[in-house]
C-alpha cells in the first residue's frame, strides 16, 4: 500500500462517515517508517516534578475494582471453566489534575485496569466513580458523553493509528463524531493541536506511516487532547519508543497536564518512568495493589519485598531507598498464573521472606503511614522486616496464620480508596495520626 502524498495543499477533511472512533481496536500497518521528509522535533526541556495537592478533591475513585475474563473449554460446546483474575480488587483515588502511576510486570493488569477506568471494559464487580458519577455500569449510550472527558493514549504508537486515515482525519474524528464543532472549524482546531504536541501543523494531511515512532505518539495524543478530556489513561505511552525520545514525550504530557489541568493516570513497566511524573504512585501484582504511596515514600522508604525489588533495578534511585544495597534484587521464578494464582499472598511464590502465615491468610492492604498502605504480613524496610507478622494481631490469627482463639481482631484493615486520617504505626504497633 502506497498512500504517502507528495503535496501540502490544504484538502477538506474526509467525511464523517470515514472517520475512525478514537478508540478504535487498534488497526495494523506493515507499512515502512519513511522519516526522510519529517522535520526533527526539539526536545522540550526543563520540568520540574509534579506535585501532589493532597486536599484536590477526587475526579476519579475507583473502589473494590475486580475484572475476571472467563477460560473457555475447547470443542463445540464451549463452557467456562476458570477465570483469569486480570485485576482483584484494586482501590484508589486520583485527584483532579493530580498524577496516578500504575506500576508492575507484564501480565499484572495495568492496562486492564486503564481500560476499565475509560469503559473500553465493563468491570465484573466494584465501581468507578468519575467527577463524582457512577460510571461502572453505564450503557452505551450513556457512555457517549463520557468519551469526551476520560481519553486513553496507548502503548504502541505503530499500531494505535488507523494507517488508512490521514492525520487529520484522526485528530478530527473526535469532534465530527461528538459535534463539537461545525465542519469547517475542525481543520483550524487539529492544526491548534498539531502544533500544541509539537508537530508541524502543515502536516495534517500525511499519513501515520510517514511519521516517526515519538512524532506518531505524539499524534496520539493530540487525539487524546482533542475533547479536552479531564482525565487521560496513559497506557505505558513510552514503553515503545527509544529512550532517547522516552524524556520527549514525557515532557510533553507533563505540558499537557498543567496548560489544561488534565488528571492521569500513568501505567508503566518499571518505576524509573512514573518517577518524575506521579506524585502517587501504586505497585501493582498479579491483579492486586501491593503498595500505594506518595512519591517520597515509596521511593525512600519502600515496605513490600516486590517493590523493593523493582527499586533495586532503577539505577538512580538513593540506596538508602534499597537499605544501602548495590546489587539488585533478583527475584526467583516467574509471574504465577492469574486464572490459579497463589493461596494467601500472591507474591508468596516469589518472596525472599515469605513464611507459613503467606500461604495462608491474604495480607490486607493496611495504611501505615500518612499516605502509605502495604499489604504485607512482614512489612518494613529493606533488611528491616519484622520477624513476626505485623498483621497476626490485626487478623485475630497466630504467627502461623491459624485462628487465634485468645486474639481481638480489629477490623481496620480494609481496601478502602484514599487515606484515613489515621494509620497502623509498624514500630509502635499502634494505631497513629497527623
Ligand atoms: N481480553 C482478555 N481475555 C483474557 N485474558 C486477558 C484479557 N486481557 C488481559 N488478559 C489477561 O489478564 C492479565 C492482565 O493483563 P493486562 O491487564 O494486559 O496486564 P499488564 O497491562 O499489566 O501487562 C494477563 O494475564 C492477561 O493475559
Ligand atoms: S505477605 Fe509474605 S509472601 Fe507476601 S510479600 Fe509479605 S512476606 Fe512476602
Ligand atoms: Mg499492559
Amino acid at each position: 500500500m502506497n498512500n504517502k502524498r507528495g503535496d501540502d495543499k490544504l484538502t477538506p477533511l474526509p467525511a464523517t462517515a470515514n472517520f475512525l472512533p478514537q478508540d478504535d481496536p487498534i488497526s495494523r500497518t506493515e507499512d515502512p517508517v519513511d522519516q526522510d521528509e519529517i522535520d526533527f522535533v526539539a526536545p522540550i526541556e526543563g520540568h520540574a516534578a509534579s506535585v501532589a495537592d493532597p486536599n484536590a478533591k477526587p475526579i476519579l475513585e475507583v473502589r473494590d475494582l475486580k475484572m475476571y475474563f472467563p477460560v473457555k473449554s475447547s470443542g463445540i460446546i464451549r463452557r467456562t471453566i476458570g477465570h483469569v483474575q486480570a485485576v482483584d480488587g484494586v482501590s484508589f483515588q486520583v485527584p483532579e489534575g493530580g498524577a496516578l502511576g500504575l506500576v508492575g510486570e507484564s501480565g499484572c493488569g495495568k492496562s486492564t485496569t486503564g481500560r476499565m477506568v475509560t469503559r473500553l471494559y465493563e468491570p465484573t464487580s466494584g465501581t468507578i466513580t468519575f467527577d463524582g458519577r457512577d460510571i461502572s455500569r453505564i450503557s452505551t449510550r450513556q457512555l457517549k458523553p463520557l468519551r469526551r472527558e476520560v481519553q486513553m493514549i496507548f502503548q504502541d504508537p505503530y499500531t494505535s493509528l488507523n494507517p488508512r486515515h490521514s492525520v487529520g482525519a484522526i485528530i478530527g474524528a473526535p469532534l465530527a463524531i461528538h459535534k463539537v464543532l461545525p465542519r469547517n472549524k475542525i481543520l483550524p482546531r487539529v492544526q491548534e493541536l498539531l502544533e500544541i504536541v509539537g508537530l508541524n501543523p502543515e502536516h495534517y494531511n500525511r499519513y501515520p506511516h510517514e511519521f516517526s515512532g515519538g512524532q506518531r505518539q505524539r499524534i496520539g495524543i493530540a487525539r487524546a487532547l482533542t475533547l479536552q478530556p479531564k482525565l487521560l489513561v496513559a497506557d505505558e505511552p513510552v514503553s515503545a519508543l527509544d529512550v532517547s525520545i522516552q524524556a520527549q514525550v514525557i515532557n510533553l504530557l507533563q505540558d499537557v497536564q498543567r496548560e489544561f489541568n488534565i488528571a492521569f493516570v500513568f501505567v508503566a513497566h518499571d518505576l524509573a518512568v512514573v518517577r518524575h511524573f506521579c506524585p502517587e504512585i501504586a505497585v501493582m501484582y498479579l491483579g492486586k495493589i501491593v503498595e500505594i504511596a506518595d512519591r517520597d515514600t515509596l521511593y525512600n522508604r519502600p515496605n513490600h519485598p516486590y517493590t523493593q525489588a523493582l527499586l533495586s533495578a532503577v539505577p538512580d534511585v538513593k540506596q538508602a531507598a534499597i537499605g544501602g544495597r548495590r546489587e539488585r534484587i533478583r527475584l526467583e521464578g516467574d509471574v504465577p498464573s492469574p486464572i490459579n494464582p497463589p493461596s494467601g499472598c500472591r507474591f508468596r511464590t516469589r518472596c525472599p521472606i515469605a513464611q507459613e502465615i503467606c500461604a495462608r491468610v491474604e495480607p490486607p492492604l493496611l495504611q501505615i503511614g500518612k499516605r502509605h498502605k502495604v499489604a504485607c504480613h512482614f512489612a518494613g524496610e529493606l533488611g528491616h522486616h519484622p520477624d513476626r507478622p505485623v498483621t497476626a494481631p490485626l487478623l485475630g490469627v497466630d504467627d502461623t496464620g491459624a485462628p487465634d482463639p485468645g486474639a481481638t481482631p480489629t477490623t481496620m484493615a480494609g481496601n478502602e480508596p484514599g487515606y484515613s486520617d489515621t494509620w497502623y504505626d509498624l514500630e509502635r504497633k499502634t494505631m497513629a495520626s497527623a
